[in-house]
């Protein structure tokens, strides 16, 4: 079955892509490259054996993706495509609900024009905004706190909405903790522009040289060693999890809104050291104030996820750290 994953060129994208080949299906990349690098393609390539198609525009054009939908025959959507930095969310909030909001409205409009009705959406753990307590299951209160955790919550309500106004959908709301590590073969990973805003690519980038020392934000949380808390899953377990829930929906299973978390955290000294052993590396670190917006702990209650779709993680911090520096170490300028 031929599955289109748009956003497919980009980090969570790419590597479910290849995970989709491993398992027999079709994946089909939509993408504008406004976050990621055509060089990605040949990576896949070489990964999977064999070309992976990919059609090059905007999912906002909504006739072009109805012409995309048909013309490919697609059975089933993976949608990744979106903006993802918070603090751009914050400086442009029209820029996401642009992107965010009106690409999702875009893809369900031109989907609905079409006979395919499964889709699966990347959601995230910022849908939570700081919770009550951990770990998180799914029915914990919804909020936001920032433009882009509104797209994710809104996008959320409008696919209710669409699930109360025609039954015949299949709906899958993935909702990810903290996706980190690489492909094992090196090939592809993750390539943030500019200084990276997420921990692990800014440990990795310290690591090979590119700066001089990590900021720790915040060391006096209420957390072991005062330092947040995440709950980090290797994108290799994050792609198999896209892969279970298709194969969910395909085999004709309710909609659903899972966690796809390992359901334990790190701090971020804890994966500094975990770095450090994998790597060899040494990362010079130094203590800042807190991040705004940041919470002290988040992590997953993942067993919705094992008991509907029969997927758990099975990385570890160490694996992650490990598929990080070789992505990194092999590809110091990303893609270019
Ligand atoms: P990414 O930026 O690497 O990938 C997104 C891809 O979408 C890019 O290739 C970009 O070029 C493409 N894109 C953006 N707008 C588009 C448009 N209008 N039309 C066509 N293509 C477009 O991000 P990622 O980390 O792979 O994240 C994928 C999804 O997962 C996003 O929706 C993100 O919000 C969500 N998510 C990511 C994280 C994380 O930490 N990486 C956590 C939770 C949720
Ligand atoms: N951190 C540092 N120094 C840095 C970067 C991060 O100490 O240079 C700390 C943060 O304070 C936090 C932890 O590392 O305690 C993780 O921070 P990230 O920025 O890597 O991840 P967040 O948990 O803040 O957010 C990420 C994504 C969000 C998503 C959320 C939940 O950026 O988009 O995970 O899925 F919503």
């Amino acid at each position: 079955m031929n599955i289109l994953l748009t956003g497919g060129a980009g980090y969570i994208g790419s590597h479910t892509c290849a995970a989709l080949v491993e398992a027999g299906l079709v994946p089909v990349i939509l993408d504008n490259f406004s976050n990621s690098h055509p060089a990605v393609l040949e990576r896949l390539q070489q990964i999977t054996g064999q070309a992976v198609a990919c059609e090059k525009g905007d999912v906002l054009d909504t006739a072009w993706v109805r012409q995309v939908l048909e013309r490919r025959q697609i059975g089933a959507v993976l949608h990744f495509a979106g903006d993802k930095a918070v603090g751009e969310s914050v400086a442009q909030p029209l820029k996401y609900y642009r992107n965010n909001i009106g690409g999702a409205v875009s893809l369900l409009e031109a989907m609905q024009a079409t006979s395919c009705r499964t889709l699966v959406f990347s959601s995230s753990a910022t849908v939570y905004g700081d919770p009550a307590s951990v770990p998180i299951t799914e029915d914990f209160a919804r909020r936001h706190t920032n433009p882009y955790g509104h797209t994710k919550l809104v996008i959320e309500d409008i696919l209710s909405a669409l699930q109360v106004a025609d039954a015949s959908w299949r709906l899958g709301v993935l909702r990810y903790f903290n996706p980190v590590g690489a492909h094992p073969s090196g090939l592809i990973g993750e390539d943030p522009s500019g200084i990276p805003n997420n921990l692990m690519p800014f440990v990795t980038q310290v690591a090979i040289g590119k700066r001089p020392f990590l900021n720790v934000y915040g060391t006096d949380y209420p957390t072991p060693d005062g330092t947040g808390v995440r709950d980090y899953i290797h994108v290799q377990d994050l792609a198999e999890g896209h892969v279970a829930a298709l194969k969910a929906l395909l085999d004709k299973k309710e909609s659903f809104t899972v966690n796809l978390g390992t359901g334990h955290g790190n701090s971020v000294l804890e994966v500094v050291k975990a770095f450090e052993a994998a790597s060899g590396r040494p990362v010079p670190f130094q203590a800042a104030p807190r991040r705004p917006g940041d919470v002290a702990q988040c992590y997953a209650d993942p067993a919705l996820a094992r008991r509907l779709l029969g997927w758990r993680a099975t990385r570890s911090l160490d694996d992650m750290c490990r598929d990080a520096w070789r992505w990194q170490s092999g590809n110091p300028e990303g893609y270019k």
